[in-house]
């Protein structure tokens, strides 16, 4: 018989992934709220994960042999719109589920972020020094505290961006521009904001490795530092769309509630040496383009 394993923000970008890839080894429960658990062979569990009891009641019903935490409120902006609200589930809710697994003796992985570090001093190691500077950064940061306080053994997984491919799950950013630069239209992207992106795929795939092979904090970036502004001409350029389509925009030019880090790119060496393997970007995107039908198969 298959091992359980429970997967909080299954209806979301990463958590679609995380069931799409586990979904052969293990018997998989993903939890949804508003949304719904679009996956075969995934057993759907509606639940607020506010609501202690009713999460302390998933836990004893299924007895889950492993547990991966990817529910959060993920827009930053919208954190600090809302600190209070949001701080429920992106710290209140993680330190819950960390209780949980040690109470029941289970794996735990967190997906944090790479947006606990200010970007001023990249790259960034696990070892490197967390100092937020927007609130959902700051949620992240006490959620990976709390988390380790409770149950030593979760593994914080602090997560890049990510793009990838779902079957309508989760908010990803590259839909819609893609969509607009097929209409033609230009759009303006960061080319003064760097990160370490991972497509989803190897993100989930990692995640799922990070069950058995990790305690504590663990970096799961890309190999490549990247603008915005360059993931954009990558895409121009697989969809043979005019890249002048897209113009380079500086963070100081565009203001937001939550404040923009420069440079947060991740060291990852240590999960490198562990398994992790993250597809290169291009190659990536390009078999996103093909399983989204924006690209014909034809051209792999
Ligand atoms: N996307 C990125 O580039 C990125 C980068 C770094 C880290 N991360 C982290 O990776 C994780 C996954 O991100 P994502 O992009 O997949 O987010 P997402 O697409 O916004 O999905 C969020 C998920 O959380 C669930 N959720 C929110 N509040 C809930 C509640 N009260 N009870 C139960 N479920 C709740 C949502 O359920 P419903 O939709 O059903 O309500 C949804 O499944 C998050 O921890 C995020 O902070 C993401």
């Amino acid at each position: 018989m298959k091992k359980k394993l429970l997967i909080t923000g299954a209806s979301g970008f990463l958590g679609w992934n995380i069931c799409v890839n586990a979904a052969s080894e293990w018997h998989v429960f993903g939890v949804c709220n508003t949304n719904s658990v679009n996956v075969g062979r995934v057993t759907s569990i509606r639940l607020n994960l506010i609501d202690y009891a009713e999460l302390r009641n998933v836990f004893s019903d299924i007895r889950p042999d492993a547990v991966i935490h990817a529910a959060a409120y993920s827009q930053p902006n919208y954190c600090e719109r809302n600190p209070l609200e949001t701080r429920k589930v992106n710290v209140e809710v993680p330190s819950n589920i960390a209780g949980l697994c040690a109470d029941f003796r289970v794996p735990c992985v967190f997906t944090s972020s790479d947006l606990v570090f200010d970007g001023l001093k990249p790259p960034y190691a696990e070892t490197s020094e967390v100092n937020p500077i927007c609130v959902y950064g700051e949620q992240k940061a006490e959620a990976e505290e709390a988390m380790l306080r409770r149950y030593p053994e979760t593994a914080i997984c602090r997560m890049p961006l990510m793009f990838g491919y779902t079957e309508g799950a989760g908010k990803s950013f590259d839909p819609q521009m893609i969509r607009t630069l097929l209409e033609g239209k230009r759009i303006r992207l960061f080319s003064d904001e760097y990160r370490t992106p991972v497509d989803s795929e190897s993100a989930a795939k990692g995640l799922l490795l990070m069950l058995s092979k990790v305690r504590g904090i663990i970096h799961l970036g890309g190999r490549t530092r990247i603008s915005r502004y360059e993931m954009g001409q990558i895409v121009a350029r697989l969809l043979n769309i005019d890249k002048s389509l897209i113009k380079p925009v500086l963070q100081n030019d565009i203001s937001m509630p939550a404040r923009r880090p420069p440079d947060v790119s991740l060291v990852s060496s240590k999960a490198y040496t562990i398994g992790y393997d993250p597809h290169d970007i291009e190659a990536a995107y390009q078999e996103i383009l093909i399983r989204s039908k924006f690209l014909s198969g034809v051209q792999k």
